[in-house]
């Protein structure tokens, strides 16, 4: 193998296609992205996939890297090369294939909107800025999950949404989490309720695969934790 070639397999197709040998030039500092970009640009324009920021920001270009799912933009090829120097591109698990390396994000989208994923002000929101105070539990506990950008990576890794495609999956329940603990909201129980069902954290077996591939180190895995501890508190005080 000539030492300044790596060499690249991609997925071509939808839920049924081949992979595709490209062989391109070895740079320093060089991306996973930028191999892919290198290959649509230089050798094949119908290839698809996905990007916009390049700087980690808009969670778009995230695939499976031989083997593993990660962003892309941020993932530097002498990271995840092979011992063979090769590089294996698939597009994210757990997710319909547009095409190639594109998939569908609507499901995992219409499921923050399912775990109620969204601030809920109520019908007259205070007029001055609440005050939180950084120091608080409720404050820490939503800043620890509140840096998601939405890339997927968590949902690809995660072998119950693989199992059950109706599970929420942990950025819903992370986002949801981080909402269970903004003093401001006022739907803390109906997003409780949501959460606790049958397709809510209880289905989560705490195997950490989420929190391990996480490019931005959030732990979906805890915050799934304190939903779990949260809809246990409000149980025992209706039950008392
Ligand atoms: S800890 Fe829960 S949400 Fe995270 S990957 Fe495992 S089962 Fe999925
Ligand atoms: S929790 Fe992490 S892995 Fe999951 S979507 Fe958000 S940033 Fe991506
Ligand atoms: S291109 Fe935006 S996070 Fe990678």
């Amino acid at each position: 193998m000539n030492a300044a070639t790596l060499n690249v397999d991609i997925w071509r197709g939808t839920e049924t296609g081949q992979f595709e040998a490209f062989a391109i030039s070895r740079r320093e500092h060089q991306t996973v992205l930028d191999v892919v970009t290198e290959i649509q640009r230089e050798h094949d324009p119908t290839l698809s996939y996905r990007f916009a920021c390049r700087v980690g920001m808009c969670g778009s270009c995230a695939m499976v890297v031989n083997g593993r799912p990660r962003w892309t933009c941020r993932t530097r090829v002498a990271e995840v090369v092979d011992a063979s120097g090769r590089l294996k591109l698939e597009p994210l698990r757990n997710f319909a294939v547009v095409k190639d390396l594109a998939v569908e994000m609507t499901q995992f989208f219409d499921k923050w909107k399912e775990a109620r994923g969204f601030f809920e002000p109520g019908p007259a929101p205070q007029a001055d800025f609440a005050v939180v105070p950084p120091v608080s539990r409720e404050r820490q506990a939503a800043d620890a999950g509140i840096e998601c950008i939405g890339c997927g990576v968590c949902y690809s890794a995660c072998d119950v949404v693989a199992w059950d495609p109706d599970y929420l999956g942990p950025a819903a329940l992370n986002r949801a989490w981080t909402l269970v603990n903004d003093v401001r909201d006022q739907i803390r129980d109906a997003r409780l309720n949501v959460v606790s069902g049958s397709d809510g954290c209880q289905a989560c077996h705490t195997h950490m695969s989420c929190t391990t591939f996480c490019p931005k180190a959030i732990a979906p895995t805890y915050s799934i934790a304190g939903l779990k501890r949260a809809v246990l508190a409000r149980s025992l005080r209706v039950v008392r």
